[in-house]
């Protein structure tokens, strides 16, 4: 075996491991290791589904719930039994769920399975994370202490930070997430770049700023799930994901407690940054749990160009 991601036999770091070395409080690598764990079960889960596609049988017998109920289901119940969870926030769910005593440190918010519509076509999907100490309607500057994403493609990759760095994990064959890359670190700018909503949707503004990516030559690399697709900018350390106000939906298409601010974390402890367009994603209070917001996300020169554009 090589060198890399696929040399699992050599001076291995698993997760917990890697957590107790860079110094994470106890409950907090605790709770982000019983998350990781959660992902095995979903990975579980869309086994299952995918043999259903193939025409094979649930193997349980029984009626499924759909694939992201059922996500929901596992990552409550697994954390309404950690003991670092007093409140739960899923955009499976219309309320915050209080899960705990009231006397537990964290609150999580979760999309158990974002882009599960795409599990069909066999492209890749995952599971988002924000972790808070504070109640959530407020900036993610204030309330965030750690957040983490769960990618189920090839692969089973899990990317968190605890706000001293961003490390990429894949699950082996033994059933452990070991370090893949330590401290991520994205360059000033890249190559591609990911854009969301339709073309004739879009405005004036961001047309042009797309239009200039294309003349200095960026790649369009779009899969349609918004966890692979800020995986790759992360991952080839540069480039640019958009999801942007359109025409019909001024607020975009992305809630920002969900899905933005947990990557927005993540960017921001890889050297990379997120913004409204005009606000940094982690500074834009939240008012409303489906609150949605535009934004472009990445390495620093192409977030610093967007703004010129929207000005
Ligand atoms: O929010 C769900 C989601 O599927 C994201 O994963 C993805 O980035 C986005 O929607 C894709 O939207 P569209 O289908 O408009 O490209």
């Amino acid at each position: 075996m090589g060198e890399g991601i696929g040399d699992y036999t050599k001076n291995v770091i698993d997760l917990r491991r890697h957590m107790w070395m860079a110094g994470v409080e106890v409950e907090l690598r605790r709770l982000i290791w019983q998350i990781a764990v959660v992902g095995k079960y979903i990975s579980a889960k869309i086994h299952e589904a995918n043999r259903k596609l193939a025409g094979l049988k649930n193997i349980y017998g029984e009626e499924q719930l759909s694939l992201d109920r059922s996500s929901d289901e596992i990552l409550k119940n697994q954390l309404q039994f950690s003991g670092f969870v007093r409140e739960y926030a899923s955009e499976e769910q219309e309320a915050i769920v209080k899960i705990g005593t009231g006397r537990e440190k964290y609150i999580v918010t979760a999309d158990p399975l974002d882009g599960s519509s795409l599990v069909e076509t066999n492209l890749a999907i995952g599971t988002i994370i924000g972790i808070h100490k504070e109640a959530v309607f407020d900036t993610g500057k204030n309330t965030m202490v750690a957040a983490l994403y769960i990618t189920y493609g090839p692969l089973i990759t899990m990317v968190y930070s605890a706000g001293c760095g961003t490390h990429e994990f894949v699950l082996n064959r033994e059933g452990e997430y070991v370090l893949a890359q330590e401290n991520i670190r994205l360059k000033e700018n890249g190559s591609i770049f990911s854009p969301g909503g339709l073309r004739n949707e879009w405005i004036p503004e961001h047309l042009r700023f797309i239009e200039q990516l294309e003349k200095d030559g960026y790649k369009l690399r779009y899969s349609g799930g918004f966890v692979p697709d800020i995986n790759q900018v992360l991952i080839k350390k540069g480039g640019l994901f958009t999801y942007p106000a359109l025409r019909k939906s001024p607020q975009g298409k992305l809630r920002l407690l969900f899905e933005l601010q947990p990557m927005a974390f993540i960017m921001e402890q890889a050297g990379g940054q997120a913004t409204d367009g005009r606000t940094d994603i982690l500074s834009l209070k939240v008012e409303s749990l489906d609150q949605r917001s535009p934004i472009y996300i990445g390495s620093s020169a192409e977030v610093q160009m967007v703004k010129q554009f929207l000005k």
